[in-house]
């Protein structure tokens, strides 16, 4: 039996809005979901249905307003980080927690070598002397791949190629040894040689160090073989959640399927077809009172579009938000009793 102090991170009920001028954007919308020590999570998902805001919420690198916490709870080793204020969070940013994102000049500073950027990132959370971090420095470098890391640490971030610079990144994030990394599409920019670089290397920080990861991007292609679990974000909502073999082996709700039929296959002829998923998401400005998904759902019913169906479990950790699968609806299709 998993314990709480085996979790990292647990997110609980986390409501998250935007208020804005024109009115509320809802999101993230009352999600849930842990992370055990030294684990790795994906959060994958179609563009806008939340996984940034999610992540930076964990961070707590969203500006108020506009943002508004509306509910739930952010226990990082228990402690709910939203009852944290900013010099709690600062402790806690950069030093147990780190965040890579896609685009590395968001987290480097063009003005200052890359050496002493690791090295000032250092100091600043630990009581080494400046040769010791110079050396950790190299080591990192060096752990992240860089070629020549002693002649590398001296030179600007506009010397090194894109996949170089997020290899910096990453040597950054990690210097501090953080508890957890979260790394929000760390991988989109670049080519697939060096995507697959990256993630190795993820894998093996995660593994050397036992850091705790939550990986966040829109390819559920790199996914399989990069985490343990994944969540399946729409709309702001989670849809599915399940270890790796529960999502690609026996993935419950329609857009996970719709998802999975989007991904490449490398073994695939010529002549076949990726098949993108048609309409857009809903507008999180109002979003619908029923599924979020109905609207593009091969699979809707009458019920689907004005009742928004709860997470249903379906063993372990494996659930969905699907009235084909829920407890109340069991042959699907018929209306579930007293409607
Ligand atoms: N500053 C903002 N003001 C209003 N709405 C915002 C703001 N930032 C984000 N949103 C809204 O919040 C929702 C979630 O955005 P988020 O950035 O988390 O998506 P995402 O899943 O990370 O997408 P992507 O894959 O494109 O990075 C979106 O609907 C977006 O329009
Ligand atoms: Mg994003």
């Amino acid at each position: 039996m998993t314990e709480t102090k085996d979790y990292i991170l647990q997110v609980k009920n986390l409501a998250v809005s935007f208020e804005t001028f024109f009115g509320e954007v809802e999101a993230v919308r009352d999600i849930s979901f842990d992370l055990k020590r030294g684990s790795k999570l994906a959060i994958v998902g179609e563009s806008g249905c939340g996984k940034s805001v999610t992540a930076n919420s964990i961070v707590q690198l969203l500006p108020k307003p506009p943002v508004v916490y509306k509910g739930g709870e952010i226990l990082f080793n228990g402690e709910n980080l939203l009852d944290y204020d900013n010099k709690q969070m600062m402790d806690i940013r950069g030093n147990k927690i780190s965040m890579v994102f896609q685009d590395p000049m968001t987290s480097l500073n063009p003005t200052m070598k890359v050496g002493k950027q690791i090295t000032e990132g250092v100091r600043r959370h630990e009581n080494l002397s400046e040769d010791e971090a110079k050396k950790l420095a190299i080591e990192m470098l060096d752990l992240v791949a860089v070629p020549q890391p002693e002649r590398r640490a001296q030179q600007y971030p506009h010397e090194f190629s894109g996949g170089m610079r997020q290899r910096v990144m990453i040597a950054l994030a990690m210097a501090a040894k953080p508890e957890l990394l979260i790394a929000d599409e760390p991988t989109t920019a670049l080519d697939v040689t060096v995507q697959a670089q990256i993630l190795d290397l993820m894998k093996k920080l995660n593994k050397e160090m036992g850091t705790s990861i939550i990986l966040i991007t829109h390819d559920l292609g790199v996914v399989a073989d990069m985490a343990e679990e994944v969540i399946v974000m729409y709309a702001g909502q989670i849809l599915e959640k399940g270890s790796v073999h529960d999502i690609f082996k026996d993935p419950k709700h329609p857009y996970t399927r719709k998802l999975l039929a989007a991904v490449p296959k490398i073994n695939m002829e010529r002549s076949e077809v990726l098949h993108s998923i048609e309409g857009t998401p809903p507008d999180l400005y109002k979003p619908p009172k029923g599924c979020s998904f109905y609207d593009r759902c091969p699979n809707a019913m009458v019920i689907c579009e004005d009742h928004m169906p709860d997470l249903q479990s379906h063993g372990g950790i494996h659930c969905s938000r699907c009235w084909l699968n829920h407890k109340d609806y069991p042959q699907g299709g018929k209306q579930v009793e007293g409607e």
